[in-house]
């Protein structure tokens, strides 16, 4: 192997054109690809800004010559060179019509042949290509959403800075507070028995850090999680942070509709309408089924429990007896894409988000098919068709439950399913919305208790104060979520600052005085020594990337992402440790015993 001796870069390969010709430039990379063609050796360089080509033939030194014929894939080299221009053209690169012709050449680096190829557009298995991470990242497809990534990070940086916010770090380290979800801990060695957890989100931080008179936060802030992972989902993940004093829902909203604006401009020369509309969480309930709703396509809910309430049809009564809800979905001039057989897999998919079954009316010019309306009467039937405008080229599709929360679930999943097959939307759209006015409480079946839906110091609205003890699942807090196309990207609300109302909601999510204290005690002191009205948010900042660059999976758009079991399959963790450091740290394992 060579060294760079006195060659260092004076260009990258992806940056040069055609107004560089004649000129005198030193690149380095890896050789993407090379072909010797006898007498001509052409090979591609590629560095992180694009592919240059590389000729050498009989007019090259030598020795320059015997080495480019020695490159193979993924070597990695130097070269000088004076840029020219191409005798053929490739018009699929945009350096497609210059090249380098070589005149000092180092082999800096040999490779073994790639486990599989680098090139977009072939199939790896996802394991190998996580194992191999640092080779799939050479792939432009994977490389360039990871550079993207960055640009943009700059630019929320530059924004948040221009409009008087400071960014600052907070700890890693905290302490594990109870709601939310399952913490990662860390041991203290020095403290034994006692755990850090990982920061779920820097909440605390920045609202004490209003405290500490900073008026403006933000942070590019790294979040742990111990959930399930999903597509975009991930243990370990990115949050744009922010919060600012002084203000209520519509600053913090304009201020981010304004980074959103400026963001889909300069990176994607998208003019992202401002402000958003505002919807509040019942009415995407009712519209959408769904708290985060895909706007982009109709296929939206109708209720007609009132309609039905008393007709004869058992799934239907029963529901409605038991105080739940029929709703339905008119799936408009899509019966030639909805077989029957398309119907039953609809099914399928209802039935995974608890409902008991689907029923539904097809019509066609062919004849009418219907699987509940033989036990309706005929004012009925034709009541219901007309309330939900059902003309031939229609599939009427019905969820009835005693639990709201079901059809809701069920017929919010089925519209997507429904947008997905009839392919119904258009991809270079982009939806934003804010959903507002979330239930402050939500009933958790695991728990058996009232919880927290966004976290316990949001702000109740003014008007339901009087219902927090009598009638907590009515009361809205002033949180509010920013959806595009049918993702959360972000969340935040107006914060508590009264330590009075503090304590108030924490006993209401059935917190005793002491635990309250033992938890939250040192932010409910801090409120006592003056504390600004404050509220701000936090972005998903890897689905933000994912989203802009129209990536299925966050991992797409993570350099070194986890996988199912919570791993990281390049380096292998997580990982056994030795004895020793758990002797220092003093954890005996008791490890459940494996079935066969
Ligand atoms: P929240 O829990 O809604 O709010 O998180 C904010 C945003 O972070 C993204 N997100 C995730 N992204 C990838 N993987 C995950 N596991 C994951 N979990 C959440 C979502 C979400 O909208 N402290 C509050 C914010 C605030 O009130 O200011 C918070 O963490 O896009
Ligand atoms: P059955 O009388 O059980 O054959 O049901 C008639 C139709 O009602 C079938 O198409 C079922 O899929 C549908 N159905 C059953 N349960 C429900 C439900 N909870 N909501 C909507 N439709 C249902």
């Amino acid at each position: 192997m060579e060294t760079m001796g006195n060659l260092r870069r004076t260009a990258y390969c992806g940056e040069l054109t055609t107004e560089d010709i004649g000129k005198e430039i030193i690149v380095a990379g890896s050789i993407a690809k090379s072909r010797d063609l006898g007498g001509v050796v052409f090979a591609d360089l590629r560095d992180t800004t694009g592919i240059l080509q590389l000729s050498f033939d009989d007019s090259s030194d030598r020795e320059v010559f015997e080495k480019a014929s020695a490159l193979k894939t993924e070597y990695v080299i130097i070269a000088k060179g004076e840029l020219r221009r191409r005798e053929s053209i490739n018009k699929t690169i945009p350096t497609g019509e210059i090249e380098l012709f070589v005149t000092e050449l180092r082999i800096l680096s040999a490779a073994e042949t790639t486990p599989f190829e680098l090139r977009d557009n072939i199939k790896v298995k996802d394991e190998l290509r996580l194992r191999y991470r640092y080779l799939d990242l050479r792939r432009e497809s994977m490389h360039y959403p990871i550079v993207l990534r960055s640009r943009i990070a700059k630019i929320i940086r530059d924004y948040y800075c221009d409009n008087h916010f400071c960014e600052i770090e907070t700890p890693i380290l905290i302490k594990s507070t109870p709601e939310g979800a399952r913490d990662y801990l860390v041991p203290s060695r020095v403290q034994p028995g006692h755990f850090y957890a990982l920061p779920q989100s820097p909440q605390l931080y920045k609202q004490i850090l209003m405290l500490s008179g900073f008026d403006r936060y933000f942070q590019i802030a790294r979040c742990f999680r111990d959930e399930d992972l999903r597509a975009d989902r991930q243990p370990e993940f990115t949050q744009v942070d922010m919060e600012m004093s002084f203000v209520s829902e519509e600053d913090v909203e304009s201020m981010n509709e304004g980074l959103v604006k400026k963001l889909f401009k300069e990176v994607l020369d998208v003019d992202v309408p401002t402000p958003f509309i505002r919807m509040p969480y019942v009415e995407a309930m009712e519209r959408f089924g769904s708290d985060k709703p895909d706007t982009r396509f109709g296929l939206e809910l109708k209720n007609v429990t009132e309609l039905l309430k008393g007709c004869e049809f058992a799934v239907f009564k029963g529901a409605i007896e038991a105080g739940g809800s029929v709703r339905c979905i008119n799936a408009k001039g899509l019966a030639d894409q909805l077989s029957r057989k398309a119907i039953d897999k609809l099914t399928e998919v209802v039935k995974t988000y608890g409902a008991k079954g689907l029923a539904y009316t097809r019509l066609t010019a062919d004849g009418e098919t219907s699987s509940f309306e033989k036990f309706l009467t005929e004012e009925e039937k034709l009541a219901l068709r007309k309330a939900a405008d059902v003309e031939t080229g229609d599939v009427l599709l019905i969820v009835a439950d005693e639990n709201d929360e079901h059809v809701f679930a069920a017929l919010g999943a089925l519209r997507l399913e429904i947008a997905k097959k009839c392919d119904l939307i258009n991809p270079d759209q982009f939806n934003f919305l804010w959903v507002t006015d979330f239930p402050f409480f939500e009933y958790s079946e695991n728990e058996g208790r009232f919880m927290a839906k966004h976290n316990p110091f949001t702000l109740p609205r003014e008007e339901d104060l009087d219902k927090i003890e009598s009638d907590p699942g009515s009361v809205r807090a002033r949180a509010y979520d920013m959806v595009l196309n049918g993702c959360e990207v972000g969340g935040g609300s107006m914060r508590i600052n009264d330590p009075a109302m503090q304590e108030r909601m924490l006993k209401a999510l059935g917190f005793s005085e002491e635990r309250a204290r033992e938890s939250f005690g040192f932010l409910m002191d801090a409120y006592k020594f003056g504390a600004p009205p404050h509220g701000g948010m936090a972005f998903g900042f890897d689905r933000l990337v994912m989203l802009m660059l129209k990536k299925d999976s966050i991992r797409d758009v993570i350099a070194f992402p986890k996988v199912q079991n919570a791993g990281e399959p390049m380096s292998g963790c997580p990982d056994l440790v030795e004895n020793k450091q758990l002797d220092e740290l003093s954890i005996q394992l008791a490890l459940p015993v494996e079935e066969n």
